[in-house]
């Protein structure tokens, strides 16, 4: 039989990743035992493959869902929805999505989490800044140089920090279960701003090219990015960067009861790490 004390593991869901490797760090910082879910993990976890999902949950009182690739893609809310109904099977009392602004899938997958008979939070979110220093936008920022299909719409950047900190409130704290927040950053930027700024505070010129979708397409596919990447990108950049998400909002400061943090903040701390040098 499952005791307390067992129950209060909790399952940090691409716990690798931007969000949720951060999520450990400050889980673990207060001492609460964390099982890690991901493929590389000791007890391995994929999406694509379900017979890896109940042992994962085992002993499990709460879960951060972060989904991989983007909760955006076709089939997502299906495959979340499946996976929020066994957690609430397995005894799991507490479910905390990690969701994006606009996109129908999101909302969609958001629906099926709180329909699944367990507390739930969802943090529907806006571009992350880490996405300029973790991901596909570090490269072209180190190679001076960055083309997107994206014009003069701004995006309230969030911090992943900032991400981090509200889901370990939801994970660990009261108060927070049936929730809905949209976490963005303080400030509109265009992705002209942002790059400006990333520039500014590395010290070094990075230019922005704006391109047009089918160019943008074309290259990526003279790269050899796989079709379902590029089809992801360019809904991301084209259907929900169309205005539709171009005002901040107030979730990180409902939840955490503080502002959030601001793109200027990030691209100093990050400049400063190096991880925008040129190489
Ligand atoms: N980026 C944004 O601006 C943004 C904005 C709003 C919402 N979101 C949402 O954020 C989510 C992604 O979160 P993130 O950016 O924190 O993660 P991430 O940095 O993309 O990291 C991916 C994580 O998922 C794991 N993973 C990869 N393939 C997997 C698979 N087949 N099965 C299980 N795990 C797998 C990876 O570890 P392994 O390689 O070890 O498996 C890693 O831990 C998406 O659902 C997206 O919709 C993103």
């Amino acid at each position: 039989m499952t005791n307390e004390q067992e129950r209060n593991t909790i399952l940090v869901l691409g716990g690798t990743g931007k969000t949720g490797r951060r999520v450990v760090e400050r889980l673990r910082g207060r001492g609460v035992t964390v099982r890690v879910g991901s493929r590389s993990a000791e007890q391995p976890f994929d999406w694509t493959d379900r017979t890896t999902w109940a042992p994962v949950l085992r002993d499990v009182g709460a879960v951060y869902v972060s989904f991989y690739p983007d909760l955006a893609v076709p089939g997502a809310p299906e495959t979340v929805g499946a996976f929020a109904d066994l957690a609430a099977d397995s005894g799991v009392a507490r479910l905390v999505l990690l969701s994006g602004r606009g996109e129908e899938e999101a909302q969609a997958a958001e629906k099926l989490i709180q329909s699944a008979g367990v507390e739930w939070t969802i943090l529907r979110s806006s571009w992350f800044s880490q996405n300029f220093s973790e991901d596909y936008l570090r490269e072209p920022v180190v190679g001076g140089e960055v083309f997107l299909p994206v014009g003069t719409v701004p995006e309230p950047f969030v911090d992943a920090d900032d991400i981090a900190e509200v889901a370990v409130a939801a994970l660990t704290e009261d108060g927070h279960a049936g929730q809905l927040y949209e976490l963005t950053g303080p400030r509109l930027l265009t992705f002209a701003d942002a790059i400006g700024e990333i520039a500014g505070a590395a010290g070094r010129r990075i230019d922005f090219v704006p391109v047009s979708v089918e160019e943008y397409t074309g290259a990526l596919t003279v790269e050899g990015v796989p079709g379902e990447v590029v089809e992801l990108l360019t809904y991301l950049f084209t259907t929900v960067l169309d205005g539709r998400n171009a005002r901040v909002a107030d979730g990180v400061q409902r939840a955490l009861g503080r502002a959030p943090r601001d793109f200027a903040d990030f691209a100093k701390d990050t400049a400063a790490t190096g991880v925008w040098d040129r190489a």
